[in-house]
């Protein structure tokens, strides 16, 4: 069998690591996850200060009664863009009711306001990035002209450390998500980020995931 020399092994081994390296390095580069898409807060952010903002929108602490319309989970995890949990993330959510309507008091919908909705929630994920909560299927309503909002619901982010995230999650089969001014000013990826997916079912409660990517601070 054919000797290999000291230097030849070093040679060899040298080559090995650049090898390793630069395949770890595009291995990491393909599995990297695009950040998830601003999009605009809009007109609705909450104005008026409430005591119920917890993770169960169909029931108001206090309230006799409960939401209207089709009940839903979603639940996802926040991680970094290499797929990392970024623990105790703050969620601020807000959304119209079934009707479409938002508890807002310069919503010009005419649809009326489901007073038995909890429309907002601030909630923290746990330490390894899961959140989840109950809510209804959000109406859709109308923006201007001919324009339809489909369902959505509105999510500020933020966590320090981490660019802060203001956006819209959409739901999957929607026809209005075809013809939506905001949604189809996306790339095909970025949409695909933005649409939760129907994961299955919790009693008769559809679950719908949507995971959210942060973006590190960059100074
Ligand atoms: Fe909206």
């Amino acid at each position: 069998m054919k000797k290999i020399s000291r230097r030849k092994l070093i040679q060899l081994s040298l080559l090995g690591s650049v090898v390793s390296v630069l395949g770890s390095y595009s291995f990491a580069k393909a599995l990297a996850l695009i950040p998830t898409p601003d999009e605009t807060e809009g007109p609705f952010y909450p104005v008026k200060d409430q005591n119920d903002k917890d993770a169960d929108l169909t029931q108001i602490e206090g309230h006799t009664g409960v939401a209207q319309g089709q009940y839903i989970i979603v639940s996802g995890q926040v991680t970094d863009v290499t797929g990392c949990p970024v623990e105790n993330v703050m969620l601020d959510i807000w959304q119209a009711d079934a009707n479409g309507r938002y508890r807002h008091p310069r919503d010009p919908n005419k649809a009326k306001l489901d007073e038995s909705f909890q429309g907002w929630a601030i909630i923290q994920t746990d330490d390894k990035g899961f959140f989840r909560f109950k809510t209804v299927m959000p109406g859709a309503y109308p923006a201007s002209g001919t324009w339809i909002r489909p369902p959505h619901i509105h999510l500020k982010i933020s966590k320090p450390g981490y660019r802060a995230l203001t956006t819209q999650m959409y739901f999957p089969d929607e026809k209005l998500n075809k013809i939506d001014l905001l949604l189809n000013a996306k790339s095909a990826a970025e949409k695909s980020a933005m649409i939760a997916k129907n994961i299955g079912q919790q009693g008769n409660l559809p679950i719908y995931e949507y995971n959210i990517v942060l973006d590190l601070l960059r100074k």
